[in-house]
């Protein structure tokens, strides 16, 4: 190992449990979490501050965003005001706490589209980096394990069937009383899967040396036991 403390990825689609999972595995390990879909969240949000959330939505149609909102969202990418608190909890936009907000399904269906800009990827590749470069953090995405952290030490693929994916996922929104219909949520997953395991730049893929890990049966307790599992048997080799 190159570094003092690993970095440790976890990809997987919308609703498999990674942010859960993730949080609770950084606890244990005393690691940072890095939660990137937040990033792209954020991105989304100051995007829409900005008047460009109509840009965005038009970004994967043809003709789609213009090159000039495409130079403008790489630009709010590139500045990104994004700090995180609190174990990665908590998500501040210029000082603005955002961490409600950025969880709205809309502002989802936003970052799964402007995650879509090759453009926009490459600006937030250097932040992912920062933040992770004394190693002794769990990164949570799409691509932590393929493309941001190809060299990560230990690389986690979970998934979960996509009505579980959905149930899951409307028992968190309403907890956080915001209402929720299943049928409507498992359309938009499967949407997201769709456009993020498509997308030409760093797709939604399982990298080739994770253990892959379907938690459609298992709750957030008994997936993080089998993830420190991997990370004992690693540290023994
Ligand atoms: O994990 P999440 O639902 O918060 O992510 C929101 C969107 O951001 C997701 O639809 C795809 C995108 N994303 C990405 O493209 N790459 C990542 N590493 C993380 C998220």
């Amino acid at each position: 190992m190159s570094r003092p403390r690993p970095i440790v990825t976890i990809d997987g689609p919308a609703g498999a449990g990674k942010s859960t999972v993730s949080r609770a595995l950084a606890d244990r390990l005393g690691f940072v979490y890095l939660d990137t879909g937040a990033i792209y969240r954020t991105v989304a949000l100051a995007a829409d501050d900005e008047g460009l959330g109509e840009a965005i939505d038009r970004s994967d149609l043809a003709p789609g965003a213009s090159p000039a909102e495409i130079a403008r969202l790489e630009a709010i990418a590139a500045g990104l005001a994004i700090g995180f608190e609190d174990g990665g909890r908590r998500v501040r936009l210029a000082g603005r706490d955002v961490s409600a907000e950025i969880r709205r399904p809309e502002v989802g269906q936003r970052a799964s589209k402007v995650s879509a800009i090759p453009e926009v990827r490459r600006a937030l590749l250097d932040l992912q980096r920062r933040i992770a470069a004394g190693g002794g953090v769990v990164a949570e995405g799409r691509d932590v394990g393929t493309v941001v952290f190809p060299d990560a030490e230990v690389k986690f693929f979970l998934t979960a069937a996509p009505l579980v994916r959905a149930e899951r996922r409307v028992g968190d929104l309403r907890e956080r009383g915001i209402p929720a219909d299943v049928d409507q949520v498992l359309a938009e997953i499967e949407a997201r899967d769709a456009r993020d395991s498509k997308r030409a730049v760093a797709p939604l893929a399982c990298p080739v040396d994770a253990v892959t890990i379907d938690s459609s049966g298992l709750d957030a307790h008994a997936v993080v036991a089998r993830m420190e599992e991997v990370l004992t048997s690693r540290k023994n080799a």
